[in-house]
């Protein structure tokens, strides 16, 4: 096969880059080794910042994130038992959505699909050669287990964090600087009316909740626990007394859970994002921890660089813009890397945390929410940084 894009990987990133780049007539082929069933019911995020949604909306990508999703002008900062609410509305006058990452990947693939673009499941990629960087090629082999090549003048590793298109570009499948965190989700799906208006990021001496939601009736309900903790080992009377016990001073509306699932979470950014004609975007440059939501935003915010600067390179030769793209999107993914690491340490109890470092904690906690600019900081890096300042 022979296009000018080729994109592995048809998650947030690798769809909406494919249909930015149709608008602009720049063809591409994606690939996903998974299924279309499994890619469009795989639970993952909910929270979209308001530069996503006017992207996703104003290009076509997602007919319906305004109409379905829902605006949230807020959160609430839950410790010692007592809520602080931060508007983001008045603070910084924008807003995030809660619109879950598969319903978007619903929109992206029917558009894609109605568009009659080239959009391939259950194609495993296993590596990128760029022997010849003018025509790199994505060695594959479809689901009968037949060999497919696709040749192209660009490759996009939109691969996720398991990435195989990272070799090509750093050198190492694993390479990057990462760190670890003492602690993982437990997460939840209950069939239940919202517990409160907005999602409540909480911290108590058992640790830290956050309680989302998904709609009138089913919410999202995560909780820290150990990272080897096995997703079986707790009764529902169970999970909803760990979950309660984190939020002191609300009470929680239970029903039964249908969906449970332990995260591990940690911090990763690539050492290289692009090498010739090879580029790396969404989790497969970097991995943030969930506190905060940056994940696929960031992805999203790689692809409108990335997208900029192939219309300049194949529509205009120019390479200007593709040279300046490690550099220019590694500063939003450090300022994201920052807050997720920030928003992490802040609410989680660390399984060695010292009575010292307990109270400079709630010390941290107060210093935001007593003082505007501490809570402006939340509000600008939660909503998201504009992708043109
Ligand atoms: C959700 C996940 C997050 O990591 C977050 O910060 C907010 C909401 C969610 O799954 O709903």
């Amino acid at each position: 096969v022979r296009t000018r894009v080729a994109i592995i990987g048809a998650g947030p990133a690798g769809l909406l880059l494919a249909h930015l780049l149709d608008r602009a007539g720049i063809e591409s082929v994606v690939i996903d080794q998974r299924s279309r069933e499994e890619i469009e019911s795989t639970i993952r995020a909910g929270i979209l910042e308001q530069s996503t949604v006017e992207l996703l909306d104003s290009s076509g990508a997602s007919p319906r994130v305004l109409s379905e999703g829902n605006r949230h002008e807020g959160i609430e900062l839950r410790f010692a038992g007592e809520g602080h609410r931060i508007d983001f509305a008045d603070l910084v006058d924008r807003a995030v959505w809660l619109f879950p990452q598969h319903e978007v990947l619903k929109d992206l693939i029917a558009v894609r699909l109605t568009a009659g673009q080239d959009l391939r499941f259950g194609i495993t990629a296993s590596r990128v050669e760029d022997e010849n960087p003018a025509h790199p090629k994505v060695i594959a082999t479809d689901a009968e287990g037949q060999p497919l090549t696709i040749e192209a003048d660009f490759v996009v590793g939109a691969d996720g964090s398991r990435s195989v298109a990272r070799a090509a570009v750093s050198g190492s499948a694993t390479g990057g600087y990462f760190r670890e965190y003492p602690f993982a989700w437990f997460g939840i799906l209950c069939e239940a009316p919202p517990s409160s208006e907005e999602l409540i990021y909480s911290n108590s001496d058992k640790g830290f909740a956050l309680i989302s939601q998904r709609s009138a009736t089913v919410q999202r309900m995560y909780f820290q626990c150990a990272p080897e903790t096995d997703p079986t080992a707790f009764s529902e009377a169970e999970l909803w007394e760990h979950l309660q016990a984190r939020v002191p001073g609300t009470t929680l509306t239970e029903g039964p859970i249908f969906q449970r699932d332990v995260l591990r979470f940690r911090s990763f950014v690539a050492h290289e994002l692009r090498k010739n004609r090879v580029a790396l975007i969404g989790d497969a440059a970097h991995t943030v921890p969930p506190t905060g939501a940056k994940g696929m935003n960031l992805a999203i915010a790689d692809v409108v660089l990335l997208e900029k600067a192939l219309r300049a390179l194949l529509l205009e030769n120019d390479d200007r813009l593709i040279d300046a793209y490690a550099e220019k999107a590694l500063q939003r993914i450090w300022k994201a890397q920052h807050f997720s690491w920030w928003m992490t340490s802040m609410l989680h109890v660390a399984p060695d945390a010292s009575d010292f470092d307990r109270r400079r904690q709630l010390g941290e906690l107060r210093s935001v929410v007593e003082s505007k600019a501490g809570q402006t900081y939340l509000a600008e890096a939660y909503t998201g940084w504009p992708h043109q300042p």
